[in-house]
């Protein structure tokens, strides 16, 4: 009996430390360093104009406001940190403008946009890794898993036909190749295929507005939480539902499908939402949404999403 009390108080306890803990280092927090936070708030908002810039037909002139803010908060960021968030903001920037210049399209803010390019000309070296960059999905896959990995990309440009269920359990059965923890695999996997009911949910979830109408396959993954018990575990059905979701979307990939993961950052009233109108248990907790579906075309556009040098992530432990 003590020892279930204990686990209890240390439930409550870890939760208080959580919260302490995240709101001590996280994006709004004034002890975290300048540079630091500046660096993910420009790569956050770059990445939603090359997310913009991907979709099968860019809105003219979409996201003015997150224009202005790219540049300004660039103008004040300082390189040295990383050059990674310039590379995103100004291959971005470009990348609109040339999209409009191709359009025919003329505004005051794309004159405003070319003059700031010309200031950051020099600055920071081309190629400037960023906007958008093509993407084939080749019909045979690449033998080796490292050109596998890197044959994924986050794909906003689905064709809406569900796909046969069958195939799509096949997908589901490679994915529990997935590694779990004590191999409890708590991963549940729902999968929804009718029209309103996607964007039921999609529009729960929020992040794919501009290509929700093409999502016809949509996977909600979720982790069982009765797998873990006591504090030090309160998170792991996010590790392995994780792994597993990766798991998933590199399965869909090998059967030729674009898959595109969406956040499921939310609270709790959104997530209980969601699962009422996803028909998902209590008792599960939400990983993450994925839209899947065969591609638009074999050739199409992707957001560049450039990676960091692996130095800035890596570190060698003497
Ligand atoms: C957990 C998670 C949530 C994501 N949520 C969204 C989303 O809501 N909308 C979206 O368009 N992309 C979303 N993405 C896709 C990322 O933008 C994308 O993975 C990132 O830019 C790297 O690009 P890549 O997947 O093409 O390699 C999400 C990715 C992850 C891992």
């Amino acid at each position: 009996m003590f020892d279930k009390l204990m686990k209890v108080a240390g439930i409550f306890s870890e939760a208080l430390r959580d919260a302490f803990t995240f709101l001590r280092f996280n994006a709004y927090s004034p002890w975290v360093d300048k540079s630091k936070r500046s660096f993910y708030k420009i790569i956050i908002e770059a990445h939603t104009i090359e997310k913009g810039l991907s979709l099968q037909d860019p809105k003219q002139l979409f996201g003015k406001d997150k224009i202005r803010f790219v540049m300004n908060a660039l103008s004040r960021y300082d390189v040295s940190h990383s050059t990674l968030p310039a590379h995103m903001a100004l291959g971005a920037l470009e990348a609109y403008v040339n999209f409009h210049t191709a359009a025919g399209v003329t505004d005051p803010l794309l004159d405003e946009i070319n003059c700031f390019l010309r200031e950051w000309e020099g600055k920071v070296p081309r190629p400037w890794k960023g906007g958008i960059k093509d993407y084939a999905f080749e019909s045979s896959l690449p033998p080796d898993l490292q050109h596998l990995m890197a044959s994924r990309s986050s794909i906003r440009t689905l064709k809406p036909a569900p796909l046969r269920p069958e195939a799509v359990f096949e997908a589901i059965t490679m994915a529990q190749l997935a590694p779990s923890q004590c191999n409890r695999q708590s991963s549940r996997v729902h999968l929804y295929q009718d029209p309103k009911r996607i964007q039921q949910l999609l529009a729960l979830q929020g992040g794919s507005r501009g290509f929700a109408e093409s999502v016809g396959n949509l996977f909600v993954v979720s982790s069982e939480v009765c797998a873990w018990g006591g504090p030090g575990q309160r998170n792991q059905a996010y590790v392995d539902g994780a792994l597993f979701a990766m798991c998933l979307m590199f399965a869909c990939r090998s059967m030729g499908w674009g898959t595109c993961p969406l956040n499921l950052a939310v609270d709790h009233k959104t997530e209980k939402a969601i699962r009422h109108a996803g028909g998902i248990p209590e008792g599960e907790r939400l990983i993450m949404m994925i839209a899947f579906g065969e591609p638009v075309s074999q050739q199409t556009k992707v957001a560049f999403s450039p990676r960091r040098p692996v130095a800035e992530i890596a570190t060698l432990h003497a």
